[in-house]
C-alpha cells in the first residue's frame, strides 16, 4: 500500500458541522475529494443546500446547540465514520461589558455544541468500534488574541482542546481517536469584521510570521490527515495551523 492510501477515505461517510461557508466548506470539500461521502450539518440552509450540492455532498439542517437534534441527527444517519466539529462563533465584546447572552451564545456553540456532537455520533462509533472525530479549535485556544477583545471564545477554543484530549482517553482503547485543529487567522466571513477594522488588520499581520492570513482550504490538508488513517496513531492531538502566530 502507497503511503498516500492512507489518507484516502474511500467508503466512509464524513458529517462536517458549519461547514455551509468558510473553513467548514474547504474541509467538506476536502473530505470529498479525498473520496468521503459527506454531509454538511448547518444552520444555515439557504447557503448550506448550494455549497452541499457543488460538492455533491448531502445537507442537513442542525444547530449544534441542540443536543436533541444532535441525537437525532447522529440516529437519522446511522452514525458516521468521520465527525468534523466545525461550527463556531466569535463575540468581540469587552471581557466587564460582556452582556450575559454573548457568553451564554459563545459557549453553547463552540464548546457545548462541540460535545453535544461528539456525544452523539460517538456513541456510534463507539458501538462500531471505530471512528474518528476531528474539531475546529483555534490557536485562541493557547494563546489569548489582542488587540480585539474575546474572552469568551478563547475560553471557549481551549475548552474544546481540553476537551479533545479527555474524550481521546476515553475512548483510544474503543477504536475512535479524538484529535482537533487550532487554526491562526483566517480569511472567511468570521475574520471579515476584523480585517476591516485597521487597528487589527494591521496587528494581526505583523503577529504572524508568514505575515498573512491562512486561506480556508490550508486548514482542510490538517483535516485530512488527522481524520484519516494516515493518523492512526495520533488521538489527543491539537494541530496548529497558525503561519506561525504562536512562535512568538
Ligand atoms: P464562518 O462564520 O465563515 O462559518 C461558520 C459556519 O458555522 C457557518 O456556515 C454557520 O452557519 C455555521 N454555524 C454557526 N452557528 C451554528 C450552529 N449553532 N449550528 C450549526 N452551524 C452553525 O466561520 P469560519 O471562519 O469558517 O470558522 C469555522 C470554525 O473555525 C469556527 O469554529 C471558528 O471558531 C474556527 N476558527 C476560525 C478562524 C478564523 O480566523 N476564521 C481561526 C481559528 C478557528
Amino acid at each position: 500500500m502507497s503511503i498516500l492510501d492512507l489518507f484516502r477515505l474511500d467508503g466512509r461517510h464524513a458529517v462536517v458541522t458549519g461547514a455551509a461557508q468558510g473553513i467548514g466548506f474547504e474541509i467538506a470539500r476536502g473530505l470529498a475529494e479525498a473520496g468521503a461521502r459527506v454531509t454538511i450539518a448547518d444552520l444555515n440552509p439557504d447557503v448550506g443546500h448550494d455549497a452541499a450540492r457543488s460538492i455533491g455532498a448531502a445537507f442537513e439542517p442542525l444547530n449544534v446547540t441542540d443536543p436533541a437534534a444532535a441525537t437525532a441527527l447522529a440516529a437519522k444517519l446511522g452514525g458516521a465514520d468521520i465527525l468534523v466539529n466545525n461550527a463556531g462563533i466569535v463575540r468581540n465584546t469587552p471581557a466587564e461589558d460582556t452582556p450575559d447572552d454573548d457568553w451564554t451564545a459563545v459557549m453553547r456553540v463552540n464548546l457545548d455544541g462541540v460535545f453535544w456532537c461528539c456525544r452523539a455520533f460517538g456513541q456510534h462509533m463507539l458501538a462500531q468500534g471505530r471512528g474518528s472525530i476531528v474539531s475546529t479549535a483555534s490557536m485562541s485556544g493557547l494563546i489569548s488574541n489582542h488587540p480585539q477583545p474575546q474572552a469568551a471564545y478563547n475560553a471557549s477554543k481551549a475548552g474544546v482542546i481540553h476537551l479533545t484530549r479527555s474524550l481521546a482517553g476515553e475512548w483510544a482503547s474503543r477504536g475512535v481517536r479524538v484529535n482537533c485543529v487550532a487554526p491562526g487567522y483566517t480569511a472567511t466571513p468570521l475574520t471579515k469584521r476584523g480585517l476591516e477594522t485597521p487597528e487589527w488588520r494591521e496587528t494581526w499581520l505583523k503577529e504572524t510570521p508568514m505575515g498573512r492570513l491562512a486561506e480556508p482550504a490550508e486548514i482542510a490538508p490538517a483535516v485530512l490527515y488527522l481524520a484519516s488513517d494516515a493518523a492512526s496513531f495520533v488521538t489527543g492531538h491539537a494541530l496548529v495551523v497558525d503561519g506561525g502566530y504562536t512562535c512568538w
